[in-house]
């Protein structure tokens, strides 16, 4: 698969963006960044996405997330639909920066080509991508939705609840997982190791195999 993938290091590449040129790791620093691309400026799905954004970006800031958004179309693009995505949105004001891409360099690099979408000139069109790039600048999770399926803003910010519980305690959320609900602790914690990690207890499933792996605690 071309481009960047989970486990990957984001390439520091140089952009250019509504505020201004920079390189992403630089962007990035040490904290955690939703890199999220979307086909093309002045269209329906991208506007409600993009103000949806801004409205979560305070949500996305308490967990110490920055913002940074991407397509094809130039900085005088991108600024002029600023305008219509805020009033859309009911004034939430889009703080985080939006690169251009008109040459499709970037989303070449960083897997957000369209198979399909093209513009009117047959030019090629970003995806739904969205990376989410951990503190040491590697792609911990990436969704890619075609153009017609806009993503949904409250599973992203469940992801990233996810992904900062799994990093910082020995532990995976399940299936339909909510915050302050009980994770599971990781298959590569023995018993032992449990006990001393999780002195809160856990509880473990009673399955047929008797294997004893699906293991409940709360983080
Ligand atoms: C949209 O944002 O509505 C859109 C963009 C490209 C293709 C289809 C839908």
């Amino acid at each position: 698969m071309p481009g960047i993938t989970i486990g990957d290091t984001v390439p520091n590449l140089e952009v250019e963006t509504t505020q201004g040129r920079f390189k992403l790791h630089d962007y990035f620093a040490d904290s955690w960044t939703i890199l999220f691309s979307h086909p093309g400026d002045f269209t329906p799905v991208c506007t409600t996405e993009l103000g949806m954004m801004a409205a979560y970006a305070d949500e996305f800031s308490k967990r110490g997330v920055k913002l940074l958004g991407l397509s094809c179309d130039d900085i005088a693009s991108h600024n002029e639909w600023i305008k219509d995505v805020e009033a859309y949105s009911g004034g939430h004001k889009v703080k985080y920066p939006i690169i251009a891409d008109p040459n499709r360099e970037i989303i070449k690099q960083l897997n957000m080509v369209d198979p399909d979408e093209k513009g009117p000139n047959g030019q090629q069109l970003p995806s739904r991508a969205l990376h989410i790039v951990g503190p040491n600048k590697m792609v911990k999770l990436s969704f890619l939705y075609p153009a017609t399926t806009g993503r949904n803003m409250d599973e992203v910010l469940r992801v990233v609840d996810s992904l900062q519980k799994a990093a910082k305690h020995k532990v995976a959320t399940p299936v339909n997982w909510k915050p302050n609900e009980k994770v599971v602790i990781s298959p590569s914690v023995n018993n032992d190791q449990a006990k001393e990690m999780f002195p809160q207890g856990f509880e473990t499933t009673d399955l047929p195999s008797k294997k004893g792996y699906l293991r409940f605690t709360q983080v």
